[in-house]
C-alpha cells in the first residue's frame, strides 16, 4: 500500500508537474471555448445548441414550417378563403420572402403581414388573451412581426461535416487525447487518493473519449447519436479534471501521516 507517492518527489520536480497539468487544463479549456465558438453558429442561431451539433454531425434538413402549414390542413382550416392562401403561397415560394412580407403587391389589397395578422395572431401570438389560453388553442410559434414569422419561413438545410474532416479531426484527435488521458490517469496513479478511485477515473475518462469520437461517426447514420458526442465529452473532460485537481493536491499537500 505505501508504494511511491509524487509527494515525495524533490520540490522542483513537483513545479514541473504541477505546470504540466495547468498547462494541459488551459489546453483544454481553449479547446472547450474554440469547439463552443466553432460550433454554436451552425445552425444561425445564436448560442450552442443541440440543433448546432445534430447540424454539424448529422445534417438538418427541414423544410419551411410556415409554408407546411399554409400548404397543408392547418392552411386550408385557418385561412379558409382561397385568394388569401393563395397569396401567401405566391409570397412562400417567391425569392423575396423578408421584402414583401408586408408589402401589398400590384393588384393585391393585402400583404402576407396582414393576412397572416387577420386568420393567424389571435393563436400565434407572444402574450394569446386568456380566453384562448384557456380553450388550448394557442401555439408557441408568435407569427405577430417579422423576427418571429421569420424563424419559420425558411426551410432548413444543414450539410453534416464532410468525412474527410471528421477523418482528419478523428486522425489527430484520438491518438492525442488518448495519450492525455493516459498521462493523466499515469500522474494521479501515484496519488494518495484511494485505488478505486484511481482506477475508476482513467476507466471513465476513456470510456467517455472513446464514446465521443464514435459518436461524431455514429450521428452521421443516426442522430440520436448526437448525445452521446455530448456525454462522452462530459465524462472525458470531468475524469481529466478530477484527476488534474487530485495531482495538484497530492504534489501540494503535506504528507499523509505514516501509520
Ligand atoms: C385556432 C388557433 C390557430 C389558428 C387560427 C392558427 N393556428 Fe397555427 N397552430 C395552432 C396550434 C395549436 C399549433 C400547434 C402547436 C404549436 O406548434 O405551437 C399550430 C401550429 C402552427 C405552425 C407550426 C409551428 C412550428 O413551430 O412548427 C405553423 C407554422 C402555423 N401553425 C401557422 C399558422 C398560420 C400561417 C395560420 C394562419 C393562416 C395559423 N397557424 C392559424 C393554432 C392555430
Amino acid at each position: 500500500m505505501n508504494g511511491f507517492r509524487l509527494r515525495e518527489l524533490p520540490w522542483a520536480v513537483r513545479v514541473g508537474l504541477t505546470l504540466t497539468v495547468v498547462t494541459l487544463a488551459g489546453g483544454y479549456f481553449a479547446s472547450l471555448a474554440y469547439l463552443n465558438a466553432h460550433y454554436a453558429k451552425k445552425d444561425e442561431q445564436p448560442g450552442l445548441s443541440m440543433d448546432d451539433l445534430v447540424a454539424s454531425f448529422h445534417g438538418i434538413q427541414q423544410p419551411s414550417p410556415l409554408k407546411e402549414a399554409v400548404f397543408g390542413e392547418h392552411g386550408r382550416t385557418h385561412a379558409p378563403l382561397d385568394a388569401e392562401r393563395a397569396l401567401l403561397e405566391d409570397w412562400l415560394q417567391g425569392q423575396r420572402i423578408p421584402e414583401q412580407y408586408d408589402e401589398i403587391a400590384d393588384g393585391q389589397e393585402l400583404a402576407p403581414a396582414d393576412i397572416l395578422d387577420m386568420r393567424c395572431v389571435t393563436c400565434h401570438q407572444r402574450n394569446p388573451d386568456s380566453e384562448k389560453l384557456a380553450a388550448g388553442d394557442v401555439s408557441e410559434t408568435p407569427l405577430d412581426n417579422w423576427p418571429d414569422v421569420k424563424k419559420v419561413a425558411f426551410s432548413r438545410e444543414f450539410l453534416p461535416v464532410p468525412s474527410e474532416i471528421l477523418l482528419v479531426s478523428t486522425h489527430t484527435h484520438a491518438p492525442s487525447l488518448a495519450l492525455i488521458a493516459l498521462l493523466t490517469s499515469a500522474l494521479f496513479w501515484f496519488s494518495r487518493a484511494p485505488r478505486s478511485w484511481r482506477g475508476g477515473l482513467f476507466a471513465i475518462c476513456t470510456l467517455g473519449l472513446v464514446m465521443d469520437l464514435s459518436c461524431m461517426w455514429l450521428a452521421r447514420i443516426h442522430p440520436a447519436f448526437v448525445p452521446g458526442i455530448v456525454m462522452g465529452g462530459a465524462l472525458f473532460g470531468l475524469g481529466l479534471g478530477a484527476q488534474w485537481l487530485g495531482t495538484v493536491l497530492e504534489l501540494w499537500l503535506p504528507r499523509p501521516r505514516q501509520p
